[in-house]
């Protein structure tokens, strides 16, 4: 199977996911287009990757010159018209039709074979491809929070999803150090899916007075967790975490035990996000 060259990776969306996965595409080598609407987005996602790599730089794991070099890869646009490569990963909001709405835009900019990828938590690939112009470009490719550091990425083959660039996005992935895994287009994937009740049930606990979330917190990650739930959310954001409680669960056709928590969605409702937000269950400076 042919392994596609690719030299430059347009990055969609340079909130949380977007801003890491830009960075660690520099960092491999490539060329980066990174596209947001929000030009305040694209200002906080340059400053976090200087402010990512300055650490680097002070730990020795690059040098200044390499610093330097990793930072001029990265071109910030608002301008759609820029965004043409070999490969293009999406990671805008959660919304389906948001991003068929800018595959089929991109799709006007680059060459038919450019492969479409979508960082996607949640939304199923089938469901993407079925509204865009050239299905079977359309892959998959689901990077970890924070993606700078998560060695997983996560490479979902739709049914119409061209094997060889299954095959290309493996050895991309390897290219930047991670760990590849091709899964099936099935609800939340493998991570997500698993992890539902992690968030779902410690949300029950605390909604019904059993516990006080910074309690639930402690507990789990004495009980050996990295992060207890709360913390995890206001990292992953509540508004992306509570969008993929709610599509994990109407694609499995409304199961109780994963209905979505009325305690997310009042925090969202106050518009309090997590960390973006400084506010979600703590407060951050
Ligand atoms: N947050 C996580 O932990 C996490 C982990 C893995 C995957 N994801 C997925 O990654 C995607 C992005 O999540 P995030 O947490 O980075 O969200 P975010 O809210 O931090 O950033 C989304 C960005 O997309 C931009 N945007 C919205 N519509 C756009 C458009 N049409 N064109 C260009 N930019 C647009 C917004 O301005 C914003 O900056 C989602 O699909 C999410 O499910 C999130």
């Amino acid at each position: 199977m042919e392994i596609r060259k690719i030299e430059t990776i347009v990055v969609c969306g340079a909130g949380t996911m977007g801003s890491g996965i830009a960075q660690v595409a520099a960092t491999a080598g490539y060329q980066v287009v990174q596209f947001d609407l929000n030009e305040a987005v694209l200002l906080a996602s340059r400053q976090r990757i200087q402010k990512n790599l300055e650490k680097s730089v002070e730990k020795g794991k690059i040098t200044r010159d390499q610093f330097q070099e990793i930072l001029n890869k990265v071109q910030f646009t608002s301008d759609l018209t820029s965004c043409k490569g070999e490969l293009i990963i999406e990671a805008i909001i959660e919304q389906k039709d948001a991003k068929i709405n800018l595959f089929n835009q991109l799709i006007e900019v680059n060459d038919s074979d450019t492969i479409l990828a979508s960082n996607t938590s949640s939304i199923s690939i089938n469901a993407i491809a079925a509204g865009i112009r050239y299905p079977s470009q359309l892959v998959g490719l689901h990077f970890f929070n924070p993606a700078p550091l998560m060695k997983l990425v996560e490479i979902i083959q739709g049914k119409a999803t061209n094997p060889a660039i299954v095959a290309s996005l493996v050895a991309l992935v390897q290219s930047m150090q991670k760990k590849p895994v091709i899964c099936k287009d099935s609800p939340g994937f493998i991570v997500n899916r698993v992890a539902r009740p992690y968030y779902l049930e410690a949300m029950y606990l605390v909604q019904s007075g059993q516990t006080h979330f910074e309690q639930a917190d402690k507990v789990l990650e004495a009980a050996g967790f990295k992060m207890g739930p709360f913390k995890l959310m206001d990292l992953i954001g509540l508004d992306i975490n509570y969008s993929v409680s709610t599509i994990v669960w109407e694609d499995l056709g409304k199961p109780e035990r994963l209905r979505p928590s009325v305690v997310q969605k009042n925090k969202i409702d106050q518009g309090q996000f997590g960390m973006k937000t400084k506010k979600g269950f703590y407060e951050y400076e």
